[in-house]
């Protein structure tokens, strides 16, 4: 086994569709400690918070527990919608270690939660479902905090009944989806079956359900994972790329593997040229609070995997979201150039021939929605990152062949220049915030041409 010092946490992805309680569920995992006095043993990250192993523990009201996980905690991450999980792209795969896919059990599946299911079960990600919003049944009656088996056993056989109908409901969908699925604690084997952890993340009902069954998966994911290490030259990848007052561009990274310090010279993916530049600060949030909303950060001088933290150093304005950050020494800075720069241009599609145009906001989602056009034998003309220009509408309309004058724009906006020659123009343009629904709205396009 592995030194247990440097095991690295798990990475932990939320998903689900918009409202379904991504956010409170983690605000429940993160307040219920503020309440148990562990506020201080919680760590608040860029974009992510990490819980201590003895904090989800001692949720779980069993001390005998401890010895049975070399897991040091879990870092979540939330970002809105889904997003966080393909911009938080390693390569060739997806850097999140497991997943919470959140589904409100009243209101079903949602485009986004489809699409959740469609990515994890391409990158084999482990997940647990949340069916969350069970204080919402009609009839229930809320158990603060209380494990799922202690409040169900409270609730009237209607309510019980009534649960278990809209539950299985939800594992139909996953069964449609192609997971075999089952409430949690009639699992017996979590590689083969999901389970599905009746929550509410409003009252803390079935949360030390969730912690257990994400313990038990992280468990299994570090026996097969154990490279990964806080030790060693820092690598991760590029959340977001953000303007700060008086510090110009920063990036916001997730750290998944070896250790950064302030002075690490570092390279970045960019469009061009990777960007190579020296860290002058590295910077948390200030204390137990979301960092999106939060505008002062304190100054630490160096960050271990797994962690979230913003980087502020100059030249960081053409760098990509999604893209690798990696630390390098004068002897390993080319090397590391070269890697950078090859793993950005194996996303990258320019070919000049005829096909559709891709635009998407981060590396990983146009990652993602090239494999889905190359796995319907769509050719490709150009697939980048970056907001639909002038000139992407120009190159589009040079292609004559309908079903290729085409532009898929995911999550990027429209410049005003593009869209007036749009409007004069034959080229096709979708546009959305949902992958699949782009390649189906292409797909129907391409049913209609044909007819
Ligand atoms: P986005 O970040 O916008 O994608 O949404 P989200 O998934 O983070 O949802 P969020 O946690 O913001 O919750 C949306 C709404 O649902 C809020 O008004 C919450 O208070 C409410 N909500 C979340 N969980 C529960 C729950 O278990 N029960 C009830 N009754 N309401 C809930
Ligand atoms: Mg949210």
């Amino acid at each position: 086994m592995a030194d247990k010092k440097n095991l690295r946490t798990p990475i932990v992805c939320v998903m689900g569709h918009v409202d379904h309680g991504k956010t409170t569920l983690l605000d429940k995992i993160r307040g219920t400690a503020i309440v148990s006095g562990e506020a201080g043993a919680i760590t608040q990250h860029i974009g992510a918070t990490e819980v201590p192993i003895d904090v989800i523990i001692n949720k779980l009201g069993d001390p005998r527990l401890r010895d049975r996980f070399i897991v040091p905690g879990l870092l979540f991450i939330d970002t809105p919608g889904h997003h966080a999980f393909t911009t938080l792209r390693s390569r060739g795969g997806a850097l999140a270690d497991l997943a919470i896919v959140v589904v409100d059990i009243n209101e079903g599946f949602k485009p986004q939660t489809y699409e959740s299911l469609q990515i994890l079960k391409r990158f084999k990600t482990p997940f647990v479902v949340v069916a969350n919003k069970i204080d919402r049944i009609g009839g229930w009656v809320s158990q603060k905090d209380l494990p799922f088996a202690a409040t169900f056993k409270k609730q009237s056989e209607d309510v019980q009944a009534r649960l278990e109908t809209k539950l299985y409901e939800v594992i139909g969908e996953l069964y449609n989806q192609g997971f075999a699925a089952e409430r949690y604690d009639r699992v017996t084997n979590f590689q083969k079956t999901l389970g599905v952890v009746p929550v509410s993340a409003m009252t803390g009902e079935g949360i030390p359900d969730v912690l257990m069954v994400l313990l038990g998966l992280a468990q299994k994911f570090l026996e097969a994972n154990l490279h990964y290490s806080a030790k060693g030259p820092g690598v991760g990848t590029v959340l977001e790329v953000k303007e700060e007052k008086g510090l110009g561009a920063t990036l916001d990274v997730i750290l998944y593997d070896g250790t950064l310090k302030k002075g690490d010279t570092v390279v970045i993916g960019s469009l061009g040229k990777p960007i190579q530049t020296k860290v002058r600060a590295l910077l948390k949030p200030r204390e137990l609070s979301e960092m999106r909303y939060e505008s002062k950060f304190k100054q630490v001088n160096k960050v271990t995997a797994a962690a979230g933290v913003k980087i502020s150093a100059p030249g960081l304005e053409g760098a990509l979201a999604g893209s690798p950050i990696r630390v390098a020494t004068e002897e390993t800075l080319d090397e590391i150039a070269a890697q950078v720069k090859s793993e950005i241009d194996e996303v990258r599609i320019d070919t000049g021939s005829v096909g559709i145009m891709i635009k998407a906001d981060t590396l990983g989602s146009l990652e993602a929605l090239v494999h889905e056009f190359q796995k319907d034998d769509v050719p490709i003309r150009k697939a980048e990152v970056g907001d639909i220009s002038h000139r992407d509408a120009i190159e589009a309309s040079t292609v004559e062949d309908p079903l290729y004058s085409v532009v898929i724009g995911f999550n990027v906006k429209v410049h005003p220049d593009a869209r007036d020659f749009l409007q004069e123009s034959t080229v096709k343009v979708f546009t959305s915030d949902v992958i699949y629904r782009l390649v189906e709205d292409y797909q129907k396009y391409v049913k209609e041409q044909q007819e």
